[in-house]
């Protein structure tokens, strides 16, 4: 049978697909850093030529930001299409003296290759470039058609992506999308997410005094940016950790009872998980579970902040600024602009006299949420145990992935979540990695499942 030629194929040929990886993963893709601008074009390349290698056509498409790679085999006349989406940009590495081997150098430790990248997004896209080249060198076919999107900048919101779904709906039309950049529920238990939290990120500055004042002259006479930054970052939430900003929950979808009763009967060990964070407890919105809070709950938090004097000792200053980052993870049906504009005449409507705020928004995108009942789904939970040896749990995550939304809106189809990474893979974080054997296994899945999606 075919698909047991493809396998064998992709069983004696491990090693070259760890090297190309590895390759891929020394190249320094950081979309967020312009100093790195030839770099994610250089790993826009390397996309593009293993999958002419592979045997599809593929293409460099610029963008106002990095380039799309656009690739495609279309040997398969009545067979449905797959839209492979993944990401080869990185996040920045820092804090670069946390990692044990340097973030550009993949090195091969305890099972694992380190690098940045390592699992988000470039070994887990890397599954389906391997798994058609693998079809096509054994077989000489694949059982359907397959078209990749692959982008490079994910990691920076994938601002220019919609546009070219928009002008290219023809050629990216496909009947489902898969997307390898969510993780396995945990060791040894493959997943199939079929729901992902949205987000709205901005930056809020307060300004007061046009520059820094001694705190003895002025102090207790002038609003201080910092005191009113804290102020306005402690009125987000309520003591029960609920949200305060108005109409915040107002187009909340609550989670269904199935839903509450198939995520309590996941194996989750609270402590363990508390441990693995290096916390004594877990905390939020009361009244829900921690998978609950981390998969379906709306949330509100500051990534950043700055202000005031940051030097050694103490300086007495009433400072003239403050700033913070804040980032809201949003649930089904909540509207993006909706939050984002809540949010901002919330805190307007806070400020004393001689604060002036200035409120910039970033990227954003919707929560989504997959049918898991469709016959794509029945496809993919069948190939993810043939290629892990085990029935894959289904899951929602706490992540997003604006496309994801997108694909839904521009192409109309569904996203087929497949997972192979882990969330102790500490992607975004220091010595991120990914399991070899879950890059075998992934790869393997990706095999079987352009066989059963031919299916019908
Ligand atoms: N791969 C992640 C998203 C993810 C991680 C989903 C874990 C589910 C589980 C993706 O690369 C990512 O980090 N996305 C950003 C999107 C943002 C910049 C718009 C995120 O979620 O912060
Ligand atoms: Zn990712």
């Amino acid at each position: 049978m075919s698909l047991e030629s493809v396998q064998q194929y992709l069983q004696s040929h491990q090693q070259e697909a760890v090297e190309q990886l590895q390759e891929l993963l020394r190249i320094p893709s950081i979309s967020a850093d312009s100093r790195h601008r030839a770099d994610v074009h250089r790993a826009a390349e390397f996309v593009r030529d293993r999958l002419q290698a592979a045997g599809c056509t593929a293409e460099l498409v610029e963008t106002a930001g990095h380039p799309i790679v656009y690739g495609e085999w279309l040997g398969a006349p009545d067979a449905p299409t797959a839209l492979v989406y993944g990401h080869y940009d990185v996040q920045p590495p820092d804090p670069l003296d946390e990692w044990a081997s340097p973030p550009f150098e993949p090195t091969i430790r305890d099972g694992h290759i380190f690098a940045r990248g390592a699992t988000d997004d470039k070994g887990q896209m890397f599954t389906h470039i391997k798994s058609v080249d693998a079809w096509l060198q054994a077989v000489g076919k694949l059982p359907v058609n397959v078209k990749f999107v692959i982008e490079g900048e994910e990691e920076v919101g994938s601002d220019n992506l919609d546009r070219f779904l928009t002008a290219q709906r023809e050629r990216c039309r496909c009947d489902v999308a898969v997307v390898s950049d969510t993780a396995q529920y945990g060791p040894e238990l493959p997943a199939i997410t079929y729901g992902l939290r949205g987000i709205i990120a901005c930056e809020v500055k307060l300004q007061g005094p046009k520059q820094d004042l001694h705190s003895g002259v002025f102090g207790g006479a002038v609003a201080n940016p910092i005191n009113v930054l804290a102020q306005l970052i402690a009125s987000l939430h309520d003591t029960e950790g609920r949200i305060q900003i108005p109409g915040f929950y107002d187009d909340v979808l609550e989670l269904t009872a199935e839903e509450r009763k198939d995520f309590a009967a996941l194996p989750f060990d609270e402590q363990e998980f508390c441990e693995s964070l290096g916390i004594n407890g877990a905390s939020g919105e009361a009244g829900f579970t921690t998978l609950e809070r981390r998969w379906a709950r709306p949330t509100c938090d500051v990534n950043g902040i700055t202000g005031g004097y940051q030097g050694e000792g103490p300086k007495t200053i009433v400072p003239a600024r403050a700033s913070a980052k804040i980032t809201c993870r949003l649930v089904p049906d909540q509207d993006a602009h909706k939050v984002l504009a809540s949010l901002e005449a919330w805190l307007r409507q806070q400020l004393p006299p001689g604060i002036e705020l200035t409120f910039k928004s970033f990227h954003g995108c919707p929560a989504v949420l997959c049918d898991r009942n469709s016959p794509y789904m029945a496809a993919a939970r069948r190939a993810v145990a043939t290629g892990f040896g085990r029935e894959p749990v289904l899951i929602r995550e706490g992540g997003s992935i604006p496309v994801v939304a997108s694909f839904k809106q521009i192409l109309g189809v569904d996203t087929l979540l497949l997972g192979w990474g882990q969330n102790t893979d500490n992607l975004h974080s220091p010595n991120e990695r990914f399991s070899l054997e879950a890059f075998h296994q992934g790869t393997q899945a990706s095999a079987a499942l352009w066989a059963e999606l031919a299916k019908p």
